[in-house]
């Protein structure tokens, strides 16, 4: 009664807020730090009810995957414990000037980093071990057709980069897919095999680490990024500044927005740094970090994406050999049924722009015509280009090949799933479900090719990705050759 009472008096914008704040949830907002169980279920339009009819089968899967959960790395650890000094000095300061502290936020003092003394970072954790063993799980049970079959390397395959975080999340995932099939434990587990290309070679899953030139633009492009955060990071540390009277620097702000989001995501808790901030704060940062996701890994730049020709290429490879093979009729355990892969943000961002996912408006039709695009809206804009959902920890593409009903022209179809949810395809009018040739051809004429089978467009789009994008010594560079070499024969041959 007394509430209602005071609700009544309050005006009408100040109720919305405090609603808003009521279901503000920071653990969406912490952006590529998102962890997988969150991210999955963040609302927005951005995912649709499948369409698929039920009479069509699944026949082939392919998944792109970035690793799971993970400990902050060895850099991240050094700010975080340098973070605790200078929260001792900012204190020490207002001690000094005898300055009142009652609102320095309590848990400031005597603060240490949680992760103190870890010297090694960037490893799986068991929270990112369960996101890994639970989609192998949960893909399993949505995809019974495609996983019924006794496991055999050549009938699913399973890759990983070399980096430790990403073999163990596919080793997780298989873990989870294989459960219950094999003969190891009580669990009965089996042994499954995951491959991996050396780092320097590994144009498919960790092409940004083997671009030479992508590094060059890396380098020019960081500057321009801080400067575009810049204004948006002074303007919220010069509001702390004022709300905990401590004379923040940009650089605190930036360490304590790292911390909250990994509070957030690994520790769960967002009473602590997370709290230092408003919504629209939080959201203003979040924001900075999607500017940054666009430009240096995303739409921002042709570069960033068409370093994923090459991935792209072995899904459309073995989508036309699953293909080949249902229409061949061979014997079940004789032919592909999925191609599993476990990499990083910086291969599944690049891999979803190849799709054309989170695109806004016209953007699709700005980038056939090689036209830059826009930067994400600032908030309290809406926008599709969100890290927290675009590449969260396990973030992930399946595309799924369907075989339907022979009954017209068109029997095979593509779904695209993104975090489990089917998304809307831009180059197929927005929907989930498209046909083979439809979807091939909305591969977008500018990037692979609209004469994807005729292939002469698509090998200058590869010649020209190889020359922007050489390998960092003539070795490597040559193994980059011969791997579009033996694609072009590949596909020439079908
Ligand atoms: C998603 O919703 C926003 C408004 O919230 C709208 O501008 C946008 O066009 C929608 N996108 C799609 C693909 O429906
Ligand atoms: C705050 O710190 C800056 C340097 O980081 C210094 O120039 C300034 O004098 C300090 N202000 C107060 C009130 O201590
Ligand atoms: C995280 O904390 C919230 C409460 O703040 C709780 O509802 C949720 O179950 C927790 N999640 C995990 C994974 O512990
Ligand atoms: C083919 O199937 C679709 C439903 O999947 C149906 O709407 C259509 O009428 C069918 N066409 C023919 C020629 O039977």
């Amino acid at each position: 009664m007394k509430k209602a009472a005071m609700a009544a008096l309050l005006p009408l914008s100040a109720l919305i807020y405090s609603y808003a704040e009521e279901t503000f949830d920071v653990r969406q907002h912490v952006c590529t730090a998102t962890r997988y169980d969150v991210a999955k279920d963040i609302p927005g339009n951005w995912s649709l009810p499948s369409s698929i009819p039920d009479t069509c089968t699944p026949i082939h899967l392919n998944l792109v995957a970035r690793h799971g959960t993970r400990a902050p790395t060895k850099k991240k650890l050094k700010e975080l414990n340098d973070l605790a000094t200078r929260i001792e000095v900012l204190l020490q300061d207002t001690k000094e000037q005898k300055l009142a502290t009652q609102k320095v936020p309590a848990w400031f003092w005597g603060w240490k980093s949680p992760w103190k003394g870890k010297l090694a970072g960037g490893e799986l954790i068991k929270e990112g071990e369960e996101e890994l063993y639970n989609l192998g799980i949960r893909t399993r049970d949505k995809f019974p057709q495609l996983f019924n079959e006794d496991y055999h390397p050549d009938v699913y395959l399973i890759k990983a980069t070399e980096i430790p975080r990403a073999s163990a999340s596919a080793v997780a995932f298989g873990m989870g897919l294989f459960s219950g099939r094999g003969n190891l434990g009580p669990g009965c587990d089996r042994a499954f095999a995951v491959s991996s290309e050396s780092c320097a070679t590994d144009i498919m899953l960790r092409f940004h680490d083997c671009c030479h030139n992508y590094k060059a633009f890396l380098k020019k492009q960081e500057p321009t990024v801080d400067k575009l955060k810049e204004p948006i990071l002074d303007e919220i540390t010069d509001k702390l500044r004022r709300r905990y009277e401590l004379n923040f620097t940009r650089q605190d702000i930036y360490s304590l927005w790292y911390l909250c989001k990994q509070e957030a995501s690994l520790l769960n808790k967002t009473d602590q740094a997370c709290a230092l901030f408003t919504p629209s704060e939080v959201s203003l940062l979040a924001w900075t970090d999607d500017l940054q996701l666009f430009m240096l890994e995303g739409y921002g730049n042709a570069l960033n994406y068409r370093m994923g020709v090459p991935l792209l290429q072995d899904v459309v490879q073995s989508m036309e050999q699953a293909i080949k093979a249902k229409e061949e009729g061979l014997a079940p355990g004789t032919y592909e049924k999925a191609r599993m892969r476990f990499a990083h943000a910086e291969t599944l961002v690049p891999f979803s722009c190849l799709l054309g996912l989170f695109l806004e408006g016209s953007d699709f039709e700005k980038i056939r015509k090689e036209q830059p695009l826009e930067l994400p809206p600032k908030p309290p804009q809406r926008r599709n280009w969100r890290g927290s959902v675009v590449a969260p920890f396990a973030g992930n593409d399946m595309l799924v090949l369907y075989s339907c009903p022979d009954n017209s022209s068109t029997k095979y179809f593509v779904q695209v799933l993104h975090n489990e949810h089917p998304v809307p395809i831009p180059g197929c009018g927005n929907s989930d479900v498209c046909p083979y040739e439809v979807f091939m051809s909305s591969l977008g004429s500018e990037i692979i090719g609209s004469d994807i089978f005729g292939d002469q467009h698509l090998k200058r789009i590869i010649r020209r990705s190889n020359s922007r994008c050489k390998a960092n010594v003539a070795e490597k560079s040559s193994i980059w050759y011969k791997k579009n070499a033996l694609l072009w024969v590949d596909r020439a041959e079908l």
